[in-house]
């Protein structure tokens, strides 16, 4: 087709740095919050007008480009990844950390094509940290070239671990019994309350592996090219390829630590996003 990799490029960075200032400009103002599937879903008038200006910026500049969108999926529409570039945006990760001020927040915006991820861009604007990959091209802290660490074993690893943002039984049940499998097998486990920051935190070698079930392809679509990008390996939890639209997901530095952990888990399937 006509896909343009550097123009596409181009305008996702401009796009998620012009996000990050509406999302820093707004952090510390007062807040409206709506909650979604639950009590502790919360969508806030900030995502909304994020997503909202990348979605009308992205229409008007790559017109045929497909969007999926976490707020556009609020009501329960259903998305299918297809081959067209697709931009998979969350404009708020960790949305519960920007209502209560905890700084660690981003905006989440993959782009795919041919059902696999071109170019990703994490971009916490509180503490300034830029992440961004290009397919085959590396992936980068503020420019810095990132690599995961060299850990191959559990015993060794810093493991992050995300409550999630469900009351249901069966999230609840998964999370318990796979903080239980995997407690005394780590060296430790932390949660920052956004995927995709997680995510870069196995990039850049600060943590060594996180998974998570009950993910949605916009929490991850950026972040599993800036893993892979780092060196590091992202799949299923169960060991299989990576879905996108799955809502499952683990990544780690290395493949035989990703299989590791991917034995001891106990696995749900979550409605998935298409
Ligand atoms: C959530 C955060 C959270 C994770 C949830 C995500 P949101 O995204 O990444 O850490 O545990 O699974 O849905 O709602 O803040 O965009």
């Amino acid at each position: 087709s006509d896909f343009d990799g550097n123009a596409s490029y181009e305008f996702g960075l401009a796009m998620a740095k012009k996000a990050g200032a509406m999302i820093k400009d707004a952090f510390r103002r007062p807040k409206t919050v709506d909650t979604k599937t639950c009590d502790i879903d919360f969508v806030t008038d900030t995502d909304r007008a994020v997503e909202k200006m990348l979605l009308s910026e992205i229409s008007a500049r790559f017109p045929t480009h497909k969007f999926i969108g976490e707020e556009a999926s609020a009501d329960g529409t259903k998305n299918s990844l297809t081959a067209e570039p697709t931009w998979i945006i969350d404009p708020i990760d960790g949305t519960m950390n920007f209502i209560h001020r905890y700084p660690l927040v981003c905006v989440s915006i993959g782009l795919w094509v041919d059902k696999e991820p071109f170019a990703g861009f994490v971009f916490n604007p509180i503490l300034d940290l830029f992440y961004s990959a290009r397919k085959n091209e590396g992936a980068f802290l503020n420019g810095k070239r990132l690599h995961v660490s060299d850990t191959t074993s559990l015993s060794q690893s810093l493991v992050m671990f995300e409550l999630g943002t469900a009351r249901d039984p069966a999230k609840r049940e998964s999370v318990i019994e796979n903080f239980n499998r995997l407690l005394d097998r780590g060296h430790g486990f932390r949660s920052m309350g956004t995927c995709a920051l997680n995510m870069c935190a196995v990039a850049e070698g600060g943590a060594d592996a996180y998974f998570e079930y009950g993910v949605h392809s916009w929490d991850v679509a950026a972040g599993s090219l800036i893993v892979r990008e780092a060196g590091g390996y992202v799949c299923d939890p169960s060991g299989g390829d990576l879905d996108v639209m799955s809502r499952r997901m683990l990544c780690a530095a290395s493949p035989v630590l990703a299989h590791e952990i991917c034995s001891l888990l106990f696995q749900i399937y979550p409605e998935r996003d298409d």
